[in-house]
């Protein structure tokens, strides 16, 4: 055979594995508003960036007819290519092969994707579609999760690890997914759940659809398993390379700066007018860190979990930053069990890719309740608490008004190694607030009082003189200094800088043992 002969019939196996599951099938698959695999790669990556690995694989079974049923590729599409010029490795699974089932030829593929990943330094991005364990091939597909997921294991806090959600994804085969960092859905085409609606109405006898059971809303506001909630595919990988913006390559490597052109003096008069006089009344902490970072420009992560805790990157002085900070408009800004969680886990991802972290706190404590003792708060705020404390990158803090009790060490204090912890005038750093202590310190006082009304608003009055404000803590260097609220801008720019070769560490240690 000539040279040219062979070239004609790798042409034509090349055709045939970029075919997937045949026009039809993806035909289908566009009738229910999904792309196809290659088309999704084409929407992540740089133009023309990507390069295809073992397109020329295929399944080794002989069971249930499928020896005559070999299409190339297997149901996963796997390569390399880059996003904004920085290269990722990413799979594509394609549901129009056997359901993007995972084979033991499929998972191999993905394996090989990971431990190229994992040596190379280099983020990996999973896009996700299939009906799960290729069932004709019984226990070695299982074997081939196990495969998948150990390497997800090893992976974290190395590279990151992104999965993004755009069909089935069922049964232990969520477990990639939920070890990764971050996880994307979209809105009416993606679920997640360990088992689906049927064997749930069989066992607790629980009526639910698919949506409702493992959709991208009830994922990404009320389990917390997605970070990311999106209308539409193009829309979903469009945010997911937004992401690259502000991670690193791998642990070893900064994240990358960005140019811009929002002046790093810039000082923003509206943020003497945002916390209000009434230190009872809500305000919007994103007006506050909009203000503040690069061009206003803030990623937001986990957005509609546990809305009280506000986490996601920002640019400051054109370096990625990772915002963690108390929202007084949701709950007062409390501290509860989802949102530790929440903040816990973004912390130690922070942390693990030397993104810096910036604290807006303002937060009146642990949020009271039955609910909230008996689900683990205990367990879940030592989360946060522990999350910030073993973190050693660059740590700044500036609190806008309350800093109380349990929760004032918790949000990154100085105590626990925060590095520039900075207060605005308005800021009541103290054991409890005004009303709670009075009740405590002059129960029997206020209760023989011809008038108790007025004995408590004395007392009050008092207490507010007393511990109300910063300089107690300024006056032992627990905080750095009281700022005026419209320099935060230029002293985050300068802290950062300042710190931009903090060296830290822990004890030597296997790991550490945060109460999960
Ligand atoms: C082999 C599969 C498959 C599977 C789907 N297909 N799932 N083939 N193994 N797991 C095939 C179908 O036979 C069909 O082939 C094609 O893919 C498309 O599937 P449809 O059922 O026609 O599509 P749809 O109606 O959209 O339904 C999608 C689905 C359903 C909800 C995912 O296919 C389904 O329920 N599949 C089984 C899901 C499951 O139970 N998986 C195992 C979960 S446990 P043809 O040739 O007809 O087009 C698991 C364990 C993980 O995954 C292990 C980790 C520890």
């Amino acid at each position: 055979m000539s040279i040219h002969e062979r070239l004609e019939r790798l042409e034509e196996l090349g055709r045939r594995a970029e075919e997937g599951g045949g026009a039809a099938r993806v035909a289908a698959q566009h009738e229910r508003g999904k792309l196809s695999a290659r088309e999704r790669l084409d929407l992540l990556l740089d133009d023309g960036s990507f390069v295809e690995l073992d397109r020329f694989v295929t399944h080794r079974s002989t069971d249930f007819g499928l020896e005559d049923q070999k299409i190339l590729g297997d149901g996963v599409v796997t390569g390399y290519g880059t996003i904004h010029g920085r290269l990722v490795y990413t799979f594509s699974q394609d549901f129009t092969v056997f359901g993007g089932s995972l084979s033991e030829a499929h998972a191999e593929k993905i394996v090989k994707l990971q431990e190229m990943a994992l040596k190379n330094g280099a983020p990996i991005v999973g896009l996700n579609d299939s009906g799960g364990a290729r069932i004709q091939e019984g226990v070695v597909s299982l074997g081939g999760y196990a495969d998948i997921f150990l390497r997800n294991t090893l992976a974290s806090g190395v590279i990151p690890q992104v999965s993004v959600i755009l069909g089935p994804c069922a049964g232990g085969a969520v477990y990639s997914p939920a070890i990764t960092d971050f996880v994307y859905m979209v809105r009416g085409t993606s679920y997640m759940f360990v088992t689906g609606p049927n064997v749930v109405k069989t066992v607790t006898h629980e009526d639910i659809d698919m949506e409702g059971l493992g959709g991208a809303d009830i994922h990404a506001s009320t389990s917390g398993v997605a970070h990311f909630a999106a209308d539409s595919e193009p829309e979903c990988l469009a945010s997911v390379r937004d992401l690259f913006r502000f991670i690193p390559q791998n642990n070893q490597e900064l994240p990358p700066t960005a140019g811009t052109s929002d002046p790093h003096d810039r000082r923003d008069e509206k943020l003497l007018e945002v916390v209000p006089d009434n230190p009872n009344h809500p305000y919007d902490m994103r007006e506050v860190l909009t203000r503040v970072v690069d061009d206003g420009e803030f990623y937001e992560v986990h957005r509609q979990f546990a809305e009280n805790l506000l986490v996601g990157f920002a640019h400051l002085g054109g370096r990625p930053v990772g915002i963690v900070a108390n929202q007084p408009s949701v709950l007062a800004g409390v501290l509860d069990i989802d949102s530790s969680d929440k903040g816990a886990r973004f912390v130690r991802f922070c942390d693990a890719f030397n993104v810096p972290l910036v604290v807006f706190e303002d937060v009146p404590g642990f949020l009271p309740g039955v609910a909230q003792e008996h689900g683990g708060i205990i367990r879940h705020g030592a989360k946060l608490l522990y999350a910030f404390a073993e973190a050693t990158v660059p740590k700044v803090t500036v609190i806008t008004r309350k800093a109380y009790g349990g929760a004032y060490d918790v949000m990154n204090s100085k105590h626990i190694r925060g590095d520039v912890n900075l207060a605005w005038p308005q800021a009541e750093i103290a054991v409890m607030g005004p009303k709670g202590a009075v009740e405590v310190l002059f129960r029997k006082e206020i209760a023989a009082a011809e008038d108790p009304q007025a004995a408590t608003d004395a007392r009050i009055e008092e207490y507010r003189e007393k511990f109300a404000h910063p300089y107690i803590a300024a006056a032992r260097g627990y905080v750095d200094d009281v700022i005026d609220p419209r320099d935060t801008r230029p002293r985050l720019v300068s802290a950062l800088d300042m710190l931009r070769n903090k060296r830290d560490s822990n004890p030597p240690r296997k790991h550490g043992n945060i109460p999960l």
